[in-house]
């Protein structure tokens, strides 16, 4: 078995900035692991795109990072790259790989109204990983499901310390209550990395008697267990967050990423 030197990285993945809601958790857990944040900044929204394109793009870019920061294990943390892709980068791949699945089981095992709604992109809500899961896990219970892509938009802007458009946040509460049932919806599950990072204004507009869950928890303590027995470093250190370039987004202030643990900005 590969044994990894105790300063191999664990990389982290996204289109954007949502997957710190995954590193946040994995850093509690793991307080000295080296990181590598990867945001793949040039493909941002991954929410509008196809699905070809993704499983050809996610793939490839994962390969360059990974050759480029020799990571122990890899953290797809996307909800639309992993319900899309993450087959795919499997098969590319010589290295343990965590993807985020949309929490829906959790969901169906806490709601009492029989009435679950998932929030996630516009690609994740109509991927067939997603009727799956609902088959098998929330069986006799009503999923309802609605794409925002403008969620996406409001948490990176946040993020930078940017204004959120309120009618976003009430569009996409809206989106799920005002379907078929949505009315005695209890548990709504954040199924994109990017909406955690909006917890707060999403439960102002959904009331105190909604629910919002993720899975970011279970995937840090996913990485955990896979990571068991290995050797970290002694000291924390602060960690490396990687951009793809892209003329119209720059990658955000160092001083946005600092409470992440990161300490330093790269391109690729
Ligand atoms: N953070 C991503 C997710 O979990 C997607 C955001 C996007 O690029 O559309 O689905």
């Amino acid at each position: 078995m590969h044994v990894p030197a105790p300063d191999a990285p664990i990389l982290f993945f996204d289109s954007g900035l949502g997957g710190l809601t995954v590193l946040g958790p994995t850093r509690a857990l793991l307080p000295t692991a080296p990181i590598v944040y990867a945001a793949d900044y040039a493909g941002l929204p991954y929410g509008q795109k196809s699905e070809a394109e993704l499983a050809a793009r996610v793939p490839a870019l994962l390969g360059r990072l990974v050759e480029r920061y020799q990571p122990r294990l890899a953290v797809i943390a996307c909800n639309t790259a992993s319900t899309i892709a993450l087959a795919h980068v499997r098969a590319a791949l010589d290295l343990p790989i965590v993807g985020t699945v949309p929490a829906i089981k959790p969901a169906a095992e806490m709601t009492k109204s029989g009435v679950v709604g998932v929030l996630g992109t516009e690609a994740t809500v109509r991927q067939p990983y997603v009727d799956d899961l609902g088959t098998r896990f929330a069986r006799g219970k009503t999923v309802l499901r609605h794409g925002s892509p403008g969620l996406v938009t409001g948490a990176e802007a946040k993020l930078r310390g940017e204004a959120i458009d309120p009618d976003v946040i009430t569009r996409a509460i809206a989106g799920l209550r005002d379907q078929h049932g949505g009315d005695t919806m209890d548990v709504i599950v954040l199924a994109c990395t990017h909406f955690p990072l909006l917890q707060e204004e999403l439960q102002a507009a959904a009331g105190p008697d909604v629910r919002l869950i993720d899975g970011a928890a279970g995937i840090a303590r996913r990485i955990a267990h896979l990571t068991k027995g290995q050797e970290w470093p002694d000291r924390y250190a602060p960690g490396i967050a990687v951009f793809t370039r892209s003329k119209d987004r720059p990658p955000p202030p160092l001083a946005a990423l600092a409470p992440y643990g990161i300490g330093v900005i790269e391109t690729i």
